[in-house]
């Protein structure tokens, strides 16, 4: 069988090959961490963005490429110098320049649409998140008669609402970016930045760190939770009454061993303000910032040991304490929902 035999009996091995490869790739597309299945305003203005510039950069591509083959099939012939200047003038001058115009007039007509206007009253009702090595801070602001509370690593928002946040750094730079709601922005120290993002789709998300911040990155990711406005409501009260009760055997175990020295619950005295804070943490879609599923199981291994899970992490092991404690706090955490 001769090589080029070979490689076309090859070919359907090929095309399989290749047609599996984008499936899979395609697949990525899709979910919770995606820019190309928005779910909120601004990310289906960057969506329709991204499918112009395909499309006008494949109809380019079409364009060169016949224009190469006919080029390749055609004897050699020299052509009147008028006739070469015009295609000159037109295919390379003026085509390009009208081209780019218009591609450059509609992203900057969209630009309002991906970066909305925040008035003065967006940025104080702003939920303020803060980027720490590697954990979200999230404070929502006092609303009528709820007052202002913290959480940690979760996002909730009402569907259709703008929401503002108000975006900050303790220490390195990190990079705020919820892929199917919006564009991402970065988190400076000293420095504020404002985004608006408008959810128009319940559902859970995923949001990655968008910028190098050290060894655990890849590990400091938070969930947005999309929900109808009475279920959001709901939430918020839940969270701000807390469930946390020094009267039973977590909560003591919590405040004997001084984990509430660092972290905070809402129904227990000591309030730490340095770790994240852990009311309702058993209704998280995850714990330590992205890193594990939210069970008591992978609760007991972060006491035991932040580091071999988050390297970097700035909690130290507990794994000196007695095994049934980490087992009955973790059990408890777990359970507060
Ligand atoms: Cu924080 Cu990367």
């Amino acid at each position: 069988m001769g090589e080029l035999e070979h490689w076309r009996k090859g070919r359907p091995t090929i095309l399989r090959c290749l047609i599996s490869f984008s499936a899979l790739v395609l697949a990525g597309c899709s979910g919770q961490q995606s820019a190309l299945s928005p779910a909120g305003e601004e990310s289906e203005a960057v969506y329709r963005l991204f499918v112009v510039m395909v499309i006008g950069g494949i109809s380019i591509w079409l364009g060169v490429t016949s224009l190469l083959l006919h080029a390749g099939r055609h004897r050699r012939e020299a052509w009147p110098a008028e006739k070469a200047g015009a295609l000159i003038a037109w295919g390379g001058v003026a085509f390009p320049i009208v081209v780019l115009l218009l591609l450059l007039g509609y992203a900057v007509w969209l630009m309002p649409a991906i970066r909305p206007w925040n008035p003065l009253a967006a940025k104080e009702g702003a939920i303020e998140v803060t980027g720490e090595q590697f954990w979200w801070r999230i404070r929502y602001p006092a609303v009528g008669d709820h007052p202002a509370f913290e959480t940690a690593n979760e996002i909730r928002l009402p569907v259709g609402r703008p929401a503002t946040f108000s975006l900050k750094a303790t220490d390195v730079v990190h990079s705020f970016w919820i892929p199917v709601l919006g564009g991402k922005m970065d988190m400076i120290p000293g420095r504020t930045n404002y985004l608006t993002l408008t959810p128009t789709r319940t559902g859970s998300y995923r949001a990655p760190c968008a910028e190098f911040c050290g060894a655990s990155h890849a590990y400091m990711a938070f969930s947005v939770i999309v929900m109808e406005e009475d279920d959001y409501n709901a939430w918020r009260r839940r969270l701000i009454n807390g469930q946390t009760s020094a009267a039973n055997e977590g909560g003591q175990l919590l405040q004997r061993h001084g984990c509430v020295g660092c972290h905070s619950l809402r129904g227990l005295q000591i309030a730490g303000q340095t770790a994240p804070d852990l009311t309702l943490i058993g209704a998280r879609l995850s714990i330590g910032a992205g890193a594990l599923a939210n069970t008591p199981e992978n609760i007991a291994r972060f006491i035991r040991s932040p580091s071999s899970v988050k390297p970097g992490a700035k909690m130290p092991a507990f794994n000196m304490l007695p095994e049934d404690d980490i087992e009955e706090i973790a059990r408890y955490l777990g359970g507060l929902k």
